[in-house]
């Protein structure tokens, strides 16, 4: 028997609410998937070997064992675990600069609600890692959310303007197509770079990311890894850096309906790749203070702010 046809009166909504989805990026809130993961497979070349193994322990079976597979999980769930929404991002009353105290907290005020006050709750709730008794945190969730979070405060629209909602109510063209600025900076510009210099293909990106991290930024990590203090996630001075490529880069002569093309993408996009590695060697440094043994009985143990 032939499948029942949809009814007209409930095919044309349907219909209509798929071009929507298509054409409005409007609702993607990280770096796209591609660049949660490249940023994890960065951090997967960095872990030390009590980290690796700490990782594969708390991993879900689905992930096959690879951390970066999980990195988007936390932008599925948006809908799932609403509470959560705010903590990818943290918003400044439209100031060039972050204070935790007064940008870090959700709609109702909650402090420490935002994707600074994230990183740090998740940190604090891995550290109990091999507690006797067992951590009554679920430690699985705990690790997905962290190295999905550390991802987010990179991106510089992700620690942005309130009033345009971190550029998502900035209507642009990127080239011909529409989009907004804030998916300008999750997703198009990736794309485009992915398209035009590494054959579409992540892994050759990642490569490539990682070549420049034994090369020409082999001098930046150690500032990469530091922050004033030493003990702490260091996710308050990411922020930091992101309001600052936000007023420098991201929003920095565009305005409503402004078409961006090579000359906002040739200067852009060497920001958005170093912030991917960034991303991903932070990352890689706060799972190995997190999980190293060793460091933990030679160091301080971890401040969390
Ligand atoms: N929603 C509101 N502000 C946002 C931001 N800065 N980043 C992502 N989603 C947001
Ligand atoms: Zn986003
Ligand atoms: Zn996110």
């Amino acid at each position: 028997m032939a499948a029942p046809r949809p009814q007209k009166h409930l095919l044309l909504p349907l219909l209509v609410s798929l071009l929507l989805a298509a054409s409005s990026p409007r609702g993607a809130d990280a770096w796209g998937k591609e660049g949660h993961i490249m940023t994890c497979k960065i951090a997967e070349r960095y872990l030390s070997e009590d980290a690796k193994a700490a990782v594969q322990e708390l991993l879900p079976a689905s992930a096959g064992g690879e951390l970066s597979t999980m990195c988007p999980w936390a932008d599925t769930m948006r809908f799932r675990y609403h509470w959560a929404s705010p903590l990818h991002y943290a918003n400044t009353p439209n100031v060039c600069n972050f204070k935790s105290s007064r940008d870090c907290h959700n709609n109702k005020h909650v402090q420490k609600m935002c994707v600074v006050g994230a990183i740090n709750n998740y940190t604090a709730q891995l550290l109990t890692y091999g507690d006797s008794p067992k951590s009554s945190w679920n430690l699985t969730e705990s690790l997905m959310f962290l190295a999905h979070f550390v991802g987010d405060v990179h991106q510089p629209l992700h620690v942005a303007f309130e009033e345009d909602e971190g550029g998502n109510a900035i209507q642009v063209h990127w080239y011909r197509r529409k989009a907004n600025l804030h998916h300008v900076w999750d997703v198009s510009i990736i794309d485009t770079v992915m398209k035009d210099f590494y054959n579409k293909d992540l892994d050759t990106m990642v490569n490539a990311l990682h070549m420049n991290l034994t090369n020409g930024w082999s001098d930046d990590i150690s500032h990469w890894e530091n922050c004033e203090n030493k003990r702490a996630t260091c996710a308050n001075d990411y922020a930091i850096e992101s309001i600052g490529l936000s007023c420098h880069y991201a929003y920095k002569d565009v305005e409503q309906n402004i078409t961006l093309g090579d000359d906002y993408y040739f200067t852009r996009y060497p920001v958005v790749e170093k912030r991917l590695a960034q991303g991903g060697i932070r990352l890689a440094m706060i799972l190995n203070r997190i999980f190293d043994k060793k460091e933990a009985d030679t160091t301080m143990p971890l401040y969390v702010q």
